[in-house]
């Protein structure tokens, strides 16, 4: 194996371990045909990491072929599904057994807080992959009775080779939600990650041979999305794409993937409401829509970027939310325990949020917090760091009521009544999350019901749980993932006719 294919690095909070640069196809790892790599920043100091190799379509073309031919291959295609269940629990006691190291690299790669990557992604990427190992032998077919002479019965097939193309905000979580349900159902994989946060995912590659899956099963490409993730879309040996990423992005996807019609999951953009009544308790209200805005750097589908509050409590809301970003919001180095907002993941992303701020204070909202200027973050110069912007006085018609920024940005409104709240939460192209905040039980569920949106938080923000079905309606996606409803995706029902009659 070439050297530089697996190099052995210190991160900043002093952990060593070897970290792949490679292309994981077959459980080995290769360079990529034309020596192409893409270099990992960490947002923090904006050094660089290391360079990792970028597949090519001649690239994403072998690993492609790699899963085909593992589908057919005996080793999987004919291994009992409670041992395919054994594996994903091998794998799941694999990411725990390296949760540090694992966390340390999505740290540094993505600048998020050490605690979140270790505390909530880690969690999330080892318990996703648990609870769909334990569906791996529950997901069966049925008997269907029809007439006298003749009976059916379905079984569940795996759907064939699934691209999976991961975004940066959630580079290993993300990765697990998909890998999860599609291994569980016998499908094999070729990942792509997004090209800015690769690191994770290219170590736990290792574990997952370590954890024993067959050669081809989980082929993981570096690459750009234009590039690799393009010729993922398009393969005719790929029969499903599982995407989160941007609207636009998935737009492309689905032009690029209909020419072999293509099974499809897309998860999308979001501009999520929460909603404060005047009857809500205030400061819980506040404490929910800070985080369900602010963590992760803001950079989630399912924030709460819009917060609408009732007239009556909309001042009393506004001094405690602000108080909350004031206090809780320190921004800095993610390796810090007292940081809760690490840098943007990218330049591109601070310089986007700058760019809202300034679109919001040019339609004439009020500027209530935050600055339009970069953060300069313990005297260092470098770092993708922003402060949290805060805007009021905001009316549908703007951008930034509309747009989804993906960065520590909120912008308040005010209302008077249910049915204008409901007309304002809907006014939107998108349909991710929502949240709503009253003591009223029947209000709580009655406006849960009337929301466009494929997750309601009633008295909270951005509940996720692998137990529970995730995704949006309207552009913010297609399918569901998580929960059981989340193995629907992942495999197609084949319906056997029996016939016992000797006569026609
Ligand atoms: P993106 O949607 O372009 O990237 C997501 C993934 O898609 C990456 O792996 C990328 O390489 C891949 N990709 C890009 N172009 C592709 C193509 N033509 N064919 C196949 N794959 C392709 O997102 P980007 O540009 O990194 O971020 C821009 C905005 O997207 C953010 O500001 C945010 O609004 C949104 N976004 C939303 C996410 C979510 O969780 N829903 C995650 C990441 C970004
Ligand atoms: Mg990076």
């Amino acid at each position: 194996m070439p050297s530089d294919l697996i190099v052995r690095l210190t991160a900043p909070n002093g952990r060593q371990y070897d970290q792949p640069t490679g292309l994981f196809i077959n459980n080995e790892w290769v360079a990529s045909s034309d020596g192409g790599k893409i270099t990992s920043i960490n947002p923090s100091n904006e050094q660089d990491i290391i360079a990792v190799h970028a597949a090519t379509t001649q690239d994403v073309d072998l690993a492609v072929r790699a899963a085909h031919q593992a589908l057919r291959h005996p080793s999987w295609a004919s291994l009992a599904a409670s041992d395919r269940g054994k594996l994903l629990y091998r794998l799941a006691q694999l990411v725990d057994d390296h949760r540090e190291t694992l966390a340390t690299i999505e740290t540094w790669d993505n600048g998020k807080p050490y605690s979140a990557s270790l505390g909530e992604d880690m969690v999330e990427v080892s318990e996703t992959l648990r609870y769909y190992a334990g569906f791996a032998d529950k997901n069966f077919g049925q008997v269907i009775e029809t007439t006298a002479d003749k009976f059916a019965y379905t079984v569940r097939e795996p759907v064939g080779v699934c691209g999976q193309i991961i975004p940066w905000n959630y580079p290993l979580a993300m990765a697990a939600w998909k890998l999860g349900p599609a291994l569980a159902c016998g499908n094999t994989v070729v990942l792509k990650p997004a090209e800015q946060t690769p690191l994770s995912i290219l170590f736990f590659a290792n574990l997952v041979a370590e954890a024993g899956f067959p050669a081809g099963v989980v082929n993981i490409v570096n690459g750009l999305g234009s590039v690799a993730g393009a010729a993922l879309a398009e393969h005719p040996l790929v029969a499903k794409i599982a995407f989160t990423g941007s609207t636009a992005t998935a737009r492309a996807i689905m032009r690029s993937a209909s020419g072999t019609l293509k099974n499809m999951t897309l998860e999308t953009g979001g501009k999520s409401p929460l909603v404060v009544f005047d009857d809500a308790d205030v400061e819980l209200a506040a404490e929910w829509a800070h985080a369900g805005i602010m963590s992760n750097q803001g950079q989630i589908c399912t924030a709460t970027s819009r917060v609408l509050v009732q007239r009556g409590v909309y001042d009393a809301f506004l001094e405690a939310f602000k108080a909350r970003v004031r206090d809780i919001s320190r921004v800095g180095d993610p390796f810090d325990e007292a940081t809760f907002q690490g840098p943007q993941v990218t330049r591109a992303q601070m310089e986007r949020v700058l760019a809202y701020v300034d679109v919001g204070v040019k339609e004439g909202a009020t500027l209530e917090m935050g600055g339009r200027e970069r953060l300069v973050v313990g005297g260092q110069q470098k770092g993708f760091y922003v402060q949290p912007a805060v805007f009021t006085n905001v009316t549908p018609q703007m951008r930034v009521f509309q747009e989804e920024v993906f960065g520590p940005f909120v912008v308040l409104a005010a209302f008077e009544s249910e049915d204008e709240v409901v007309a304002l939460a809907n006014d939107s192209q998108y349909g991710l999350g929502s949240a709503v905040f009253t003591r009223d039980l029947t209000r709580a569920h009655r406006v849960a019901r009337r929301i466009e949106a494929g997750m309601v938080w009633i008295n909270s923000s951005n509940d996720s749980d692998w137990r529970v079905p995730f995704g949006g309606v309207k552009q913010s996606g297609i399918g569901r993932e998580l929960g059981e409803a989340g193995l629907a995706a992942y495999s197609t029902i084949k319906a056997i006719h029996v016939n016992m009659r000797s006569k026609l």
